[in-house]
């Protein structure tokens, strides 16, 4: 349990008692129906952080909330509860603020308890029970093949590893799932134009950029010849009927675009899928879902034979499921996914880590699958943003197609540059920079609120100073170097101590550490990584600050010498493994 959830239950009794005392003056005199209500409000029972320290380390308003019902002074009804907390060894003071908030201050000694968990789990430390054991499926990447990885493959790769992550490490079991787009009428475009352009030892070498080659000559040449239009649906046809050069081809294609696409998955490290299957997979299995949907009338006649849901929200355009020549479509592969994989996995939840621009299409497709009785509300999609790009380079852009190398060399590159600033006399510089130059891209991405537009900007991403890898690999590094020299330093305490600011710098970051458990679990239920980069931002800039007026190796005393050592131990270990789980490596020394 979480020091979160532990206060929660000891106010719940708290809320509960008070409740019961009032019970024979207030609750019974009033209409039951009133009575009711304070109950449910009492189980929506929040806790707060306060944005200020010294208003405590959790807050509640349940007093509000029940003044309200009761129609009495909530600072009366905070001063009840208070008197209600039972016994316990967590908190230390109590206190009522403002209109009736109760301020909760936890005691060192739970504190400093949670500082020896965290040097026993070590890299286990932070995992929890929420999850359950459930199952969820995440999907994410799920590039085209044939085609360059697009900027929102990148954005979604790195999104859907770490809260596949995340997610593992607060109780789920987790299934990450690579769904393909190896599947679609523009394979009879790329075979066609293979056959007549085409070289084998060509598209060897560099597969996807061949690839793309070819695709966009097929298009200029369709521009002044329409009928090549006709022949690569033919050789679609062809293919989706079983034509064996056709066949061979496209699995040669498909062959080679993931060796492409592999290495960059290399190249960005910790990424990993439990299953790739794309969306050829589900090619056998579509006409049992089209069969029950047309069944179940919940896929009807559309224009000139084809097939659509129709919604009855009217900013809903229809869902066309099958085409009136009996293609399927993009559509009809991720019905009959779903029920795939429910059928397979009875997942609690399944995640499609997808940009926005699909944001309707995954309403249709959700909302089209309420109406068969196998569904239950899995499916979720995880949106995101557009990627701003504020000073990308011409050489790294194409349209929407990034060249990911090309932005990952440049990453490397510039952390090199900054190494070599700062630290001369590094002695692996290049694998250092490699980390920090990966880790920054993947940080800049994670470290944004991804319901919104996302901003690659190289000075911002690779600064030392603020919200970024550099830094927070940087600061894990300065705390590891501390520990290295605890153990040959003399240990000489003769500065005087500035006991005031020590105080409170030390309190400051010894009331962070609990809250690294806490934001781990609302990252993984908001689907957001976001809380926890910025949670460990915020560990990062508080024990810099305390580093900066504390005295750890010189402090006078042995014993807050131990103790601010094992803090610093504590915070590096937190750095280490939330960073972990947002894919970015930590170095050693920086
Ligand atoms: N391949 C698709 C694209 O690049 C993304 C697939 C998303 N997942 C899904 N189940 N539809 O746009």
């Amino acid at each position: 349990m979480t020091i979160k959830d532990q206060i929660k239950s000891i106010l719940e009794k708290a809320v509960e008692a008070t409740l019961k005392n009032n019970g024979e003056r207030t609750a019974r005199a009033r209409t039951s129906e009133e009575c009711g209500s304070a109950t449910s409000e009492r189980s929506e029972l929040t806790i707060e952080y306060p944005s200020d320290l010294s208003h405590g380390d959790y807050a509640a308003n349940i007093a509000m909330k029940l003044g309200k019902i009761m129609q009495k002074n909530p600072r009366e009804i905070a001063e009840q509860i208070v008197k209600n907390i039972p016994k316990n060894t967590l908190i230390e003071k109590v206190e009522i603020a403002g209109p009736g908030f109760i301020n909760f201050f936890i005691s060192e000694k739970a504190l400093k308890s949670e500082m020896a968990k965290i040097l026993k789990e070590k890299a286990k430390y932070g995992k929890s029970n929420e999850g359950k054991k459930k199952t969820v499926i995440v999907e994410y990447s799920s590039p085209n093949i044939a085609k360059p990885l697009g900027v929102h493959h990148l954005l979604s790769t790195i999104i859907g590893q770490t809260l596949n992550n995340i997610l593992g490490a607060v109780g789920y079991k987790t299934i990450s799932i690579n769904h393909i787009g190896d599947w679609g009428t523009q394979f009879g475009k790329l075979i066609y134009a293979y056959k007549k352009w085409g070289k084998k030892e060509v598209l060897e070498k560099a597969p996807i950029n061949e690839m793309l080659k070819l695709y966009v000559k097929f298009h200029d040449e369709a521009e002044k010849d329409t009928k090549l239009e006709d022949l690569a649906r033919k050789e679609f046809k062809d293919f989706e009927q079983g034509d064996k050069e056709n066949r061979k081809l496209w699995e040669w294609f498909v062959k080679e675009s993931l060796k492409d696409i592999n290495k960059t998955y290399k190249k960005l490290s910790g990424i990993k899928f439990d299953f790739t299957l794309g969306e050829s997979f589900y090619e056998d299995k579509m006409d049992d879902v089209l069969a029950e949907g047309k069944k179940k009338k919940i896929f009807v006649e559309g224009e000139e034979g084809s097939y659509i849901a129709k919604f009855d929200d009217e900013n809903m355009s229809p869902m066309v499921i099958q085409k009136k020549d009996g293609a399927t479509l993009y559509s009809t592969r991720d019905m009959t996914t779903l029920k795939y994989r429910i059928g397979r996995w009875k997942p609690e939840k399944i995640l499609y880590v997808v940009d926005m621009a699909q944001n309707m299409y995954f309403k249709q497709l959700f909302e089209t699958a309420k109406r068969f009785p196998w569904y239950k509300n899995e499916g979720f999609h995880v949106s995101f943003g557009r990627m701003r790009m504020e000073d990308m380079q011409m050489s790294t852009r194409k349209g929407n197609i990034i060249l990911l190398d090309s932005v990952l060399e440049e990453a490397i590159k510039r952390a090199k540059k900054i190494i070599e600033e700062k630290s001369p006399n590094l002695k692996n510089k290049d694998a250092v920079a490699e980390l920090v130059g990966i880790g920054s891209v993947k940080y800049n991405i994670l470290s944004q609120n991804r319901s919104t537009d996302i901003v690659f900007d190289w000075d911002k991403m690779l600064s030392l100073e603020g919200n970024s890898a550099p830094y927070m690999q940087y600061t894990y590094a300065r705390a590891r170097s501390i520990l290295r020299k605890a153990k040959s330093a003399k240990k000489e305490g003769k500065t005087a101590e500035n006991k005031g600011e020590i105080a409170e710098k030390t309190s400051q970051l010894l009331r962070a550490i609990p809250k690294f458990k806490e934001q781990l679990i609302n990252s993984a239920r908001d689907y957001k990584p976001n809380l926890l980069s910025q949670y460990l931002y915020e560990l990062a800039q508080k024990f810099n600050s305390f580093y900066n007026s504390v005295p750890v190796l010189t402090a006078k005393d042995p014993k807050d010498r131990l103790f601010r050592l094992k803090l610093t131990q504590s915070v590096s270990q937190i750095l280490q493994n939330g960073l972990a789980l947002l894919g970015v490596a930590v170095v050693e020394e920086m």
